[in-house]
């Protein structure tokens, strides 16, 4: 029997959620779930076939296997819970809840009940950033030193979140699947210009063990779309950009060495490389599409899903600690390690 899915809220991201499960092979949309008249009347416009409702229970009965939760993130803990405790599999939209307590409790009531909680941290599965981080393990960047991010464009604002909970998980996620783990710290500014009391610009600076270190600019207010990530490695290096159709991989043949003894104009000079750019061809498969692939394969065959609980959890750590961080200035906040102290809790003077 096909695996039969209700995406719970459908606007501008469950509708994306409601087209990939209705496409996909072995898979029933088996209803659509919003309370809002104008979204569902959408739904069913273009899907005619698929039930739909305002009624959040009747994604909880026994004919829906499993619930993807595309609601603000205000709803997630809550929604969440209800199905996991109604025995469905569960795919929470990012952030994976409002805090990291909430976090847990998802996980433990997931982990009890013997089902599947994913988190949608989408850039986990983009194809371009599965070749950021083969590159960056290959050695082919050399050390990598840091990682520049900028997710910037006017709006869409939100009112239940600010901007650094609403856009820094993709670029949280996407740099600890990067790098294999967690910051050791943050330290973050924000500020709210168009909103009152919700930042709509935020800064956040990851350290991370060694001397790699990654920041981070999030913005619903700025002139134009921007979705770039850029790694800085000894070797080479490497930008990822998101808006570009065909070339979103440029690796730059681009290095400075300084020379050891060299103190003249010429040493100088002679410590700058700028060799040839690489565009790598990519697979074109679609990010969401892999996610929700690998969200069913674990259902069916009890693989573990790239995007688990404890991603989600990780990356909600860090948005608690950068908020902590913004309260206090900038201030260095460390990271908690899963379950416990961080390493360098305390040693640097930094607010608890
Ligand atoms: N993974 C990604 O790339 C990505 C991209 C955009 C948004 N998102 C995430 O998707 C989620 C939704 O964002 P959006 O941009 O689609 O917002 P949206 O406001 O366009 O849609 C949210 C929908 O949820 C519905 N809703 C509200 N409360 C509900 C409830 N209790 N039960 C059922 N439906 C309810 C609303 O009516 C609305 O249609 C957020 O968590 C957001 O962070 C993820």
């Amino acid at each position: 029997m096909n695996l039969r899915i209700a995406v719970v809220g459908c606007g501008y991201w469950g509708s994306k959620h409601v087209r990939i499960v209705n496409e996909m092979p072995s898979v029933r949309l088996a209803l659509a779930v919003d309370p809002v008249e104008d979204r569902l009347a959408h739904i069913r416009a273009q899907y005619r076939r698929v039930p739909v409702t305002r009624d959040i229970e009747a994604a909880l009965r026994p004919n829906v296997d499993a619930i993807v939760l595309a609601t603000p993130v205000s709803t997630h803990y809550e929604l969440a819970a209800r199905a996991l405790s109604a025995g469905k599999h569960v795919l929470v939209e990012k952030p994976l809840a409002a805090s990291s307590a909430k976090c847990r409790e998802l996980i433990a009531l997931a982990d009890r009940r013997g089902l599947v909680l994913m988190v949608g941290h989408t850039f986990e599965y983009h194809p371009a950033v599965a070749y950021l981080r083969n590159l960056a393990s290959s050695g082919e960047l050399g050390e990598l030193y840091y990682i520049d991010t900028a997710r910037l464009n006017l709006g869409l604002f939100r009112r239940d979140v600010d901007v650094l909970w609403d856009l820094a998980p993709h670029d949280i996620s996407m740099i600890y699947h990067i790098l294999g783990g967690p910051a050791l710290a943050v330290s973050a500014r924000g500020n709210s210009y168009a909103l009152p009391e919700v930042n709509d610009v935020a800064f956040a600076d990851l350290t991370f063990p060694g001397r790699a270190t990654a920041h981070l600019h999030v913005s619903w207010l700025a002139p134009c779309k921007v979705r770039r990530v850029t790694l800085v490695g000894s070797k080479a290096m490497v930008v990822f950009n998101d808006v570009s159709p065909d070339e979103k991989i440029r690796i730059y043949d681009k290095r400075y060495t300084a020379e050891p003894e060299g103190d003249n104009y010429a040493d100088h000079l002679a410590g700058y490389h700028h060799g040839n750019i690489t565009i790598p061809a990519l697979d074109t498969a679609e990010p969401l599409r892999l996610e929700i692939e690998d969200f069913v394969r674990a259902i069916v065959t009890g693989s573990k899903v790239r995007a688990d609980g404890a991603s989600g959890l990780r990356v909600v750590e860090t948005l608690e600690a950068a908020s902590c961080s913004m309260a206090n200035y900038g201030a260095m906040v460390t990271v908690p390690r899963m379950g416990g102290e961080s390493l360098f809790a305390h040693s640097r003077g930094e607010v608890a």
